[in-house]
């Protein structure tokens, strides 16, 4: 399986210009991977211009977001039905950052279905605030999965991408990054969750999904997640706004043993 490394441009650059220099930075490196996928994030005001200059298929494009409803009275919303037609294939889904302005798991489950009953690939968020000694963080993200993917077959989740950020490792006020360590527990915890839920006869199936890492990932560290980690990807935030950071990274995982 191809490693996914899927870059969240927040709400970054400025102009369309820096964002099509970045993008094509970007590109120039992805056009040679041969075992990574990459998916480019950028703000929806840039998503028209920049599919007008994607060049590689190892270089797709997702949104931040997305509304479930196709049309009508939502202002200020984005639809699928949009974003299908700027080339849009992978949508981020309950990011913390949105989660932080007030999106609850209602809405994500809301977003995860309209995104898996049309044909883009959900990269759905989830992750703790406080990592504390008695565990408490694990039910969370258990309640957390189970609200998010409530009333969705099993053959609809086969296309899912779960990332695993936790909250405190986010963003330029994060504590620290996670160690790969923890995060391949964490993502033990996140497959035996998911069979909870669809039950052990998609056991194969839920052992196919990737789940992918993000919270301060950089050029040094992204290595660890991937190999000792096992990741199937990472989601960046920071090091993607720099074409030749996010380029180390590329070419780091493009250089990592597929999974087992
Ligand atoms: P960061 O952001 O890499 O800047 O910590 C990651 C994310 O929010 O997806």
């Amino acid at each position: 399986m191809r490693k996914l490394i899927v870059a969240n441009w927040k709400m970054n650059p400025v102009s369309v210009a820096e964002a099509t220099k970045l993008f094509l930075g970007i590109q120039k490196t992805t056009k040679a991977l041969r075992r990574t996928q990459t998916v480019v994030c950028p703000p929806f005001l840039f998503l028209e211009a920049l599919s007008k200059r994607r060049k590689t298929v190892q270089c797709a494009l997702g949104a931040q977001d997305s509304f479930w409803k196709d049309e009508g009275g939502y202002t200020g919303e984005i639809s699928l039905q949009q974003l299908e037609r700027v080339d849009v294939e992978y949508v981020i889904v309950g990011h913390s950052e949105r989660r932080a302005l007030g999106e609850t798991d209602a809405v994500v489950n809301k977003k995860v279905k309209a995104c898996l009953a049309r044909s883009f690939v959900p990269v759905l968020c989830i992750g703790e605030s406080e990592r504390d000694a008695d565990g408490a963080y694990l039910s969370f993200i258990k309640e957390e999965m189970e609200k998010s993917i409530a009333g969705i077959s099993a053959e609809k989740l086969s296309r899912i991408v779960i990332a695993y950020e936790p909250i405190w490792a986010v963003g330029a006020s994060a504590k620290r990054p996670d160690t790969p360590n923890e995060f391949f527990e964490m993502a033990v915890f996140i497959r035996k969750t998911l069979v909870g839920i669809l039950g052990r006869k998609h056991r194969n199936m839920i052992m196919g999904i990737p789940i992918l890492y993000g919270g301060s990932v950089n050029e040094d560290n992204a290595e660890g997640f991937l190999k000792d980690g096992n990741a199937a990807g990472l989601l960046v935030g920071r090091a993607s706004l720099d074409a030749k950071r996010f380029s180390v990274i590329l070419r780091v995982s493009d250089k990592v043993k597929v999974n087992k």
